[in-house]
């Protein structure tokens, strides 16, 4: 990845881009014979939107509910990472199998949708998402540099990064959003009560806790908490995934111009959502 170009880093397949490296063409081919199981635990985020916060939180709610203590596995549970071999071998995993995806509700295996396994989204406000992924790009040798910041805000803000326009994954998910087997949390929400959350997770995915487990997950994924332990759980790569972990950061990003201008298109395109409502910034 450190010496490929920049400019090759991702390529455009029915208008997304995709890295090049992470999800090349037979890779998303192949996923598309994917065969989810009902009993599946899906995670959707568009990129830098909380999917390692959930990761953790998941896993950790696996362990506690079904007391197996299971070891968390190398790769991410990022489907579209996965190469076509590796895909392949998904159907020998035991359950329950944990599996994530950034992709748009259009383009996720459509099993996804027909087993109905429990998919569980999480969202970001659209300025610290934006934020959060100019320094992720920065520092991950697989992405292209995002400078300048002002050549990336407007990259953001017409869609042109990889995955596609956070606007185009939230409104799609928007009318999802009282899917029986769809539940959405946010960013915010998570922060402003964690314990909460997990608790919301574990019940939707019919792993119940009890109130100490609760407690002793939401104490344990915390910012913080996952900042100490993130040289264990992503190595070298801990200092990219593990930031700032804050509502907020925008504001010492963005001029007052840009945030304008982001306020209009989310006044045009998401406030008078339901989604829109939950996203606060
Ligand atoms: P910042 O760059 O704003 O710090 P993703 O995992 O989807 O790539 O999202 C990464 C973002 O989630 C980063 O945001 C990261 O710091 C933040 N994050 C990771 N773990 C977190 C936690 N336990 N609590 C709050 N934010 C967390």
């Amino acid at each position: 990845a450190a010496k490929m170009k920049d400019e090759d880093k991702l390529y455009k397949r029915e208008g997304i881009l995709y890295s090049t490296i992470l999800s090349p063409p037979q890779t998303l081919d192949k996923l598309k014979e994917l065969e989810a199981r009902e009993d599946d635990l899906i995670l959707v985020a568009y990129p830098k939107c909380g999917f390692n916060w959930m990761v953790a939180v998941l896993r950790k709610i696996l362990n506690a509910s079904t007391g197996k203590n299971e070891k968390p596995p190398e790769r991410p549970p990022m489907v579209e990472f996965l190469p076509p071999d590796v895909q392949e071998k998904l159907a020998e995993m035991p359950p329950r199998r944990l599996l994530g995806t950034h992709l748009h509700p259009d383009n996720i295996p459509p099993s996804f949708f027909t087993k109905k396994p429990k998919i569980l989204v999480v969202f970001r406000n659209p300025k610290d998402t934006l934020v959060s992924y100019y320094h992720f790009m920065n520092k991950n040798p697989v992405l292209p540099s995002a400078e300048p910041w002002d050549k990336f805000f407007s990259d953001f803000m017409a869609g042109e990064v990889a995955w596609g326009s956070y606007f185009d994954h939230a409104l799609a998910w928007e009318k999802r959003l009282d899917d029986p087997n769809v539940m959405i949390v946010t960013y915010e929400e998570l922060k402003q009560n964690l314990p909460e959350g997990v608790k919301k997770i574990s019940e939707f995915f019919s792993l119940p806790l009890t109130d100490e487990q609760v407690s002793s997950i939401a104490g344990e994924s915390t910012f913080s908490a996952m900042l100490e332990n993130s040289q264990k759980s992503h190595g070298n790569f801990g200092s990219i995934f593990f930031r700032k972990g804050e509502v907020g950061d925008w504001k010492n990003h963005f001029s007052d111009a840009q945030s304008k201008q982001m306020d209009e298109l989310f006044q045009a395109k998401l406030a008078g959502t339901k989604l829109g409502a939950r996203l606060k910034y």
